[in-house]
């Protein structure tokens, strides 16, 4: 009897950025948070989970740091040049994923700087995407009243919250489609600041899956003592 290979589950993480916003002397996902680096962090929560074959991690060209850090796993974890923005970052990790992966298999896409992932949040993305035809991402609903402002920060708007959502990540998507996409993307000089939105340039529907909010992207100072007061609960509980 033929039974169909299972796809597997790739973990890629954009991992080449500066963090100019974190104003640090070293690039934020190299800051340490209780005794590990957010990238740690980051990694090893895909790492351990049971469902992901190996990750692929995109570096600066000129990244001294990458070579300190230790996973204990017998997963692949491996690393390709990053490049000039994010989306360029993760195109290229795709690229090298390709030679090693299935190109019908998945590929969770996941910011080095979101050290607060946990588990959950990783099975409720596949257990809702798995059958999916296009793949979606973690996201929560917006809280706040949302304004749209005009150039001289004047509200112009109040826009309905009722249908607002912030992205998160990790983006979960077979890997051509999305190479496809990102591809698409540069060809057309379109900027796009998550895959999501490669997708959906090329008319496909990503689903939301409902995520934990304190899955933050650590992006300025503040944001440090909230990520460890979050893993300090992660931890605890
Ligand atoms: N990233 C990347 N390659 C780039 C730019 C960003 O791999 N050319 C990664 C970052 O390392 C980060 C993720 O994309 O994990 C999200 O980007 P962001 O939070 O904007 O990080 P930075 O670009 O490093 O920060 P900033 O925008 O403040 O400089
Ligand atoms: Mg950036």
């Amino acid at each position: 009897m033929h039974v169909p290979k299972r796809s597997a589950y790739w973990a890629v993480i954009p991992a080449a950025g500066v963090g100019e916003r974190m104003r640090a002397d070293i690039p934020k996902q190299y800051l340490k948070i209780h005794h590990q680096s957010i990238l740690e962090h980051a990694i090893n929560c895909l790492l351990t989970h049971n469902d992901i074959a190996g990750v692929v991690v995109a570096v600066a060209e000129n990244d001294t740091m990458w070579q300190n850090l230790s996973f204990s796993t017998h997963k692949p974890v491996i690393t390709t040049m990053g490049g000039r923005e994010r989306y360029h970052s993760v195109k290229n990790a795709l690229d090298r994923l390709s030679s090693i992966a299935n190109e019908n298999d998945w590929v969770l896409v996941h910011d080095a700087a979101r050290p607060c992932l946990r588990h959950q949040d990783i099975d409720q993305l596949i257990k809702v995407l798995r059958e999916h035809p296009v793949g979606g991402l973690l996201a929560c609903p917006v809280r706040d009243t949302m304004k749209r402002s005009d150039e001289n920060e004047t509200v112009i708007q109040t826009v309905d919250r009722a249908t607002l959502w912030h992205a998160l990540t990790p983006q979960m998507f077979r890997i051509k489609q999305l190479r496809h996409a990102l591809q698409a993307a540069i060809d057309h000089q379109v900027q796009v600041t998550d895959e999501a939105a490669a997708m959906e340039r090329l008319g496909l529907q990503p689903k939301l899956v409902r995520g934990h909010a304190d899955n933050i992207k650590v992006t300025t100072p503040e944001d440090l003592q909230l990520a460890a007061f979050y893993l300090t609960r992660l931890i605890d509980t």
